[in-house]
């Protein structure tokens, strides 16, 4: 059984309500539950988290490994931009990781235009909505699961 970890960065407990004509109308709740289902129908499970602080996210990152996760699966939200800290726990933790972002960060505010975290990642997706979380889940499973 595969074992991945989800972690949603700040604000997306806002999904659905949030900037809707940027990240569209499925609230996390919705999102989450489309994540357990591709999840069940493919031998894996899922511990999902999302937080507002840098720090928390920093700390289940580092504490991946020993809780045995195979794998990461992030959208680090606003820290995308900025957390070198959270980029030097994936390092630590040194699990592959995929970065996900619902909307396609390399067409909005130039400040968007640096990811922090892609160089670290096994890679990222961008801008499919919803479905960049299950590109990058489908990803790390098919990652994970050893060709015949
Ligand atoms: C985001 C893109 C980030 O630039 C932004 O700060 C977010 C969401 C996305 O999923 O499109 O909060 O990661």
């Amino acid at each position: 059984m595969k074992k991945i970890l989800v972690i949603h960065g700040p604000n997306l407990n806002l999904l659905g309500q949030r900037e809707k004509e940027i990240y569209g109308p499925t609230t996390l709740a919705q999102l989450n539950a489309q994540l357990e289902k591709l999840a069940a129908e493919n031998d894996a499970t899922l511990r999902i988290i999302q937080s507002n602080h840098e720090g928390d996210m920093v700390d289940t990152i580092g504490r991946a490994k020993q809780e045995q996760f195979d794998a990461i699966l992030i959208n680090p939200a606003a820290y995308t931009h900025t957390s070198i800290a959270i980029r030097d726990a994936l390092l630590a933790v040194n699990l592959p990781a995929v970065e996900v972002h619902l909307s396609n960060i390399y067409a909005r505010e130039d400040f968007r235009h640096t990811s922090l975290i892609a160089p670290v990642a096994k890679g990222q997706i961008s801008g499919f909505g919803v479905d960049s979380y299950m590109l990058g889940l489908q990803a790390l499973i098919n990652l994970l699961t050893p060709s015949s």
